[in-house]
């Protein structure tokens, strides 16, 4: 991994352990200790089936290196699909996915994914269920020195030795991104990952993993339906729309780190904008819908 070196900053939330430092600022300055995958997405179709219509059509895009980028659109548009795909976990049947100039054919521990259910064995420590990435790309070596500095990062230093079971969802999120974080990959990849939360926790994994991002320079995909997540997170919102799942709106939020905490005017303008692309493109599907379903009904 180039140049991988000591995490920055750690930050921190409401749903941390007592013995969290005080607060440190998620916008921390910029300091990229990983290179953040290239991403580039061409010509992108897919139907899961031959015969059956297809789920993702003619999809173009390019992420930079340690860009944040949410991709927003309603359920069953085709995100998970496209997110799997940025993954390696699924081929698509035209097109292809291109990172760092290679062509996407398998999972890599380069960039990883993270899903809404933490997926932690509970019987284990958060220690070493935070090791788990490393264990797997035979990395164990490094686990004494990385693990620490890892749950540093995510705030859970002093919940090392816990088990797993004994967390909140919040915290076993961070959890999981720890074992995520643990073998430097150069992108991560989440799939709604804050959804099953309550709404304070979700708000502070949000900052925090925006800001881990960036320190770390790592490029950070979010698959979302939430308009406030996506402005919360994002650098830019590619907004797909369904039947079949086309990129309808690439667009980028230009906000500060402090506006996007929320409430100011800046972050209302920003989910104003958001929210009536949004509206737009969903509005149009259920027009081509009801226009679907009237011909039916000839
Ligand atoms: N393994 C699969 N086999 C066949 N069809 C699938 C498969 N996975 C997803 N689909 C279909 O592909 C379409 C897009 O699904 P996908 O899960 O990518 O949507 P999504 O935008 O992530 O939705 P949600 O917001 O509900 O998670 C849906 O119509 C879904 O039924
Ligand atoms: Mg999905």
């Amino acid at each position: 991994m180039p140049g991988a070196s000591t995490p920055a900053t750690a930050v921190s939330g409401t749903d941390l352990p007592a013995s969290s430092p005080a607060t440190r600022s998620p916008a921390a300055p910029r300091r990229a200790a990983t290179k953040g995958a290239h991403v580039a997405v061409k010509s992108l179709s897919h139907a899961y089936r031959r015969n059956d219509g297809k789920v993702l059509d003619g999809i173009d895009f390019e992420i930079g290196q340690g860009e944040i980028v949410a991709l927003l659109g309603r359920s069953g548009c085709g995100k998970s699909t496209l997110l799997h795909m940025l993954a390696g976990l699924t081929q698509p049947s035209e097109g292809e996915v291109v990172i760092n100039g290679n062509g996407v054919r398998e999972p890599s521990h380069k960039w990883v994914m993270m899903f809404q259910a933490p997926s932690l064995f509970p019987w284990l420590s958060v220690a070493q269920n935070a090791a788990l990435g490393l264990k797997f790309t035979r990395r164990g070596h490094e686990i004494d020195a990385r693990i620490p500095e890892i749950l540093d990062l995510v705030d859970l230093g002093a919940f090392a030795d816990r088990n797993a079971q004994e967390l909140s969802g919040g915290q076993q999120q961070r959890v999981a991104l720890a074992r995520s974080l643990a073998p430097q990959p150069e992108m991560l990849l989440l799939d709604e990952p804050f959804s099953a939360l309550d709404a304070f926790t979700r708000r502070n994994l949000q900052r925090d993993v925006r800001a881990i991002a960036r320190n770390l320079g790592l490029t950070l995909v979010i698959v979302t339906h939430d308009v406030g997540e996506a402005v919360r997170m994002a650098d830019r919102v590619i907004v797909l729309q369904a039947n079949p799942g086309r990129v309808a709106e690439d667009t980028a939020i230009d906000l500060s780190e402090e506006e996007r905490a929320g409430g100011a005017e800046g972050f209302q303008r920003e989910h104003s904008r958001l929210m009536g692309v949004y509206s737009r493109i969903a509005e149009a599907a259920d027009a081509q819908d009801d226009i679907a379903n009237d011909f039916t009904q000839l």
